[in-house]
């Protein structure tokens, strides 16, 4: 017998190497207990979070929690159903009315993850005979989606423009196109040029998807993303995001103007095929996504957060992923594994949670201490970083 498992044997040793030297495993940390959008206790020490994707820290917000329990006890704990059978519930089309007026779009589809979003949507609309242009850089759930649907992948480099065009060019004539991007690219906090790959792809004929996921409640006037600030929502045929970043829970969506939309809800195997959403967690999500249409204030104060927290980091001497802060994630770049490993370490101990990331899902082989701000860390508390940081890095001997 071939043990099915012997292809992960390189990883298994990669692992063993580094817990071998008495490093916390870092991909194992358990929240004892969380107090806030930023603050939980791990290993008995108040820690401060800053490698969640709690943007608006919409977490703990008093109404958001109060939907969350009055839908429990009104409809129980879940659906046990498809949303095509038993599972659509008064509060799957409220948080599906909630994002049409979220992003003033005419359909919204919720699916159980961002990830089943992507893969059901892209899987659906492009087959076996289309193409699909993706930046090189996208996200597992984007690949994922076009592997399911065996469309021709034609990935192309990271936010390249001319690249973009080139693949386009090649693709023969009359095929089906859909062209995938991200508006925040969730390794490194950096932005899509929007605005002119939408307009690249539109001059040649394709269709175009952009998931929104880490900029969504943060990015643009009203929270809508990077399409949004770029003044190109309108010619992006699909919007993807997710509840578990700025929303605050756990579930997907597609939003969009095409007028045949509503046919997915039949033919989408992923959004067919699984039992739809818990009523508390709809119900959570509806009231989030419809207090984040106000969330100017909190917009502000996040970007005051990442401004500071990036020009601090790069005082101390740390390499960082963007020249400018261009997100809520700021990537400090690392050495190596071993190097990252132990500032991610000394980092806890210090009362700080970053992402450790590491290839494959970084992009160019990096190790990457993926810090993602809130909308409710105070000032202090990222003077409080900064000083942790400064601290790990010299006990490292990382700056
Ligand atoms: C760009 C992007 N798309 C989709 C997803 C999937 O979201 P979810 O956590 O809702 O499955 C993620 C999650 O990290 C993401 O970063």
């Amino acid at each position: 017998m071939t043990d099915l498992f012997s292809k992960f044997d390189p990883l298994i040793e990669q692992r063993e190497t580094l817990l071998a030297t008495g490093l916390t495993d870092p991909f194992n940390l358990v929240m004892e207990k969380v107090e806030s959008p930023t603050v939980a206790i791990c290993n008995g020490k108040r820690t401060i979070l800053l490698g969640t994707y709690n943007y608006m820290g919409m977490t703990f917000d008093p109404d958001v929690v109060a939907a969350g329990k009055k839908a429990l006890d009104e409809f129980g704990s879940g659906t046990t159903g498809s949303r095509v059978l038993n599972g659509t519930y008064v509060g799957h089309r409220a948080v599906e009315d909630a994002l049409r007026e979220f992003y003033a779009m005419d359909h919204a589809m919720v699916f159980s993850t961002g990830y089943q979003a992507n893969l059901g949507v892209i899987s659906t609309i492009a087959g076996k005979e289309d193409y699909i242009v993706l930046d090189i850089d996208s996200h597992a759930s984007i690949y994922d989606g076009c592997a399911l649907g065996n469309a021709q992948i034609v990935p192309f480099r990271h936010n390249d423009i001319d690249a973009l065009e080139k693949r386009l060019k090649r693709i023969p004539e009359g095929a089906g196109k859909l062209v995938v991007l991200e508006g925040v690219y969730s390794m490194l906090g950096d932005i899509a040029p929007l605005k002119e790959m939408v307009a690249v792809s539109k001059a040649n004929g394709a269709m175009v998807l952009v998931d929104e996921a880490h900029s969504m409640g943060f990015i643009g006037e009203n929270g809508r993303g990077v399409a949004e600030a770029e003044g190109i929502i309108d010619d992006v045929d699909f919007i993807i995001g997710t509840f578990s970043k700025s929303v605050g829970t756990v579930g997907g969506f597609c939003v969009s103007n095409h007028p045949k939309f509503e046919i997915l809800r039949l033919v989408c195997r992923p959004y067919v095929f699984t039992a739809s959403l818990p009523p508390s967690v709809v119900a959570t999500a509806a009231t989030s996504i419809r207090k984040l249409m106000d969330g100017a204030d909190k917009r502000a104060h996040l970007w005051e957060n990442s401004k500071r927290l990036h020009a601090g980091l790069r005082q101390l001497g740390f390499t960082l992923g963007t020249d400018e802060p261009q997100s809520a994630i700021i990537a400090v770049i690392m050495p190596d594994l071993e190097t990252g490993a132990a500032m991610w370490e000394a980092l806890l101990k210090e009362g700080l949670y970053v992402n450790l990331a590491r290839p494959p899902a970084t992009p160019a082989g990096k190790t990457l201490l993926r810090c993602s701000l809130c909308a409710e860390h105070t000032t202090d508390q990222v003077g409080e970083i900064l000083a942790m940081f400064g601290a790990a890095g010299r006990a490292t001997g990382c700056i």
